[in-house]
């Protein structure tokens, strides 16, 4: 089956959809993403997602060429072009735009390159979330805005490879002693039955599943905490999770070789899953 993308207005078929190699996002990752899950054809906590899209731009100082009804008409029609009610993501990607010749310096009103893709969400495997998974811990050598949703993302691929190449899924990032994120996810400990996560920071990426997770804590009297996370309390955690839109909430159950608590999915994942399960289900819904 054709997978259409959207291009600059038109709807195309993906292997058609071209870029000019002069697109600022080609030559200096210059420009920043979004990426959207879609249950059952809703995209879903879509406009935490169009408030992180527009703070990314505001950063790099791109004007916003779309409403946000725009955007929202955009990736329902793409949704029921490719994919109808399935599950699916979205990745919505914008540039800066196409430059007359390759100059660092930019002009405020070059026109935006605007990509959305829709493809079917490959979930992680049910052995995950059995099992749980492996996680390394590395010094974060990215930027100081890691805030904003950029493409340039070649320091995360590195550290993400490094996981991989390494027994593991994902790289767990340290900050002076402090744990930030993961190379893609956000992270969270439980330490005597509460949660904690890392507090909003420029250093982070500001996730809209541990914004969905600390709403569905709030709204059922849990206790979350947003908190740093020291890299000794990270090793001393009884659990530990990653969490991203394509992952929802992961059980980490080795980190650096060593067992995370009992080395099995710990009690408040579990009840945390199941409760976003039930969240996803009720958005869907109303
Ligand atoms: N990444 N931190 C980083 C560095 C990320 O790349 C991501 C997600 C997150 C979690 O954000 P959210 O819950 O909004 O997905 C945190 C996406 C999925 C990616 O790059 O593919």
């Amino acid at each position: 089956m054709t997978n259409f993308v959207y291009l600059n207005g038109e709807y195309i078929p993906a292997d058609e959809a071209k870029v000019s190699v002069l697109d600022r996002g080609f030559m200096f990752g210059d420009g920043v993403y979004e990426v959207i899950p879609v249950y059952s054809g809703h995209a879903f906590a879509i406009e935490g997602h169009m408030d992180r899209l527009q703070r990314s731009l505001d950063a790099v100082e791109i004007k916003n060429p779309l409403d946000i009804q725009v955007w929202q008409e955009i990736i329902n029609h793409l949704i029921e072009i490719n994919t109808g009610n399935q599950d699916a993501m979205i990745y919505l990607q914008l540039t800066r735009g196409v430059m007359e010749k390759r100059d660092h310096v930019f002009s405020r009103d070059m026109q935006p390159t605007i990509l959305i893709m829709c493809q079917p969400m490959e979930y992680p495997s049910q052995d995950k979330n059995t099992k749980g998974i492996k996680v390394i811990t590395r010094d974060d050598n990215r930027w100081a805005d890691c805030f904003i949703k950029s493409i340039n993302l070649l320091p995360n691929v590195l550290l993400k490879q490094f996981a991989v190449d390494h027994d593991a899924v994902e790289s767990i990032l340290i900050r002076d002693g402090l744990a930030i994120e993961g190379s893609a996810s956000n992270l969270f400990i439980v330490k005597d039955d509460i949660i904690r996560t890392p507090p909003i920071s420029r250093h982070m990426l500001g996730g809209i599943t541990r914004e969905v997770i600390l709403k569905i804590c709030s709204n059922e009297k849990i206790v979350a905490r947003e908190i740093v996370v020291t890299e000794d309390e990270l090793h001393d955690a009884d659990e530990v999770w990653i969490t991203s839109s394509t992952k929802e909430i992961v059980p980490v159950t080795t980190l650096n070789q060593h067992k995370v608590g009992q080395g099995v999915p710990g009690p408040k994942w579990q009840q945390l899953i199941e409760l976003y399960q039930q969240y996803k289900q009720s958005v869907m819904r109303s």
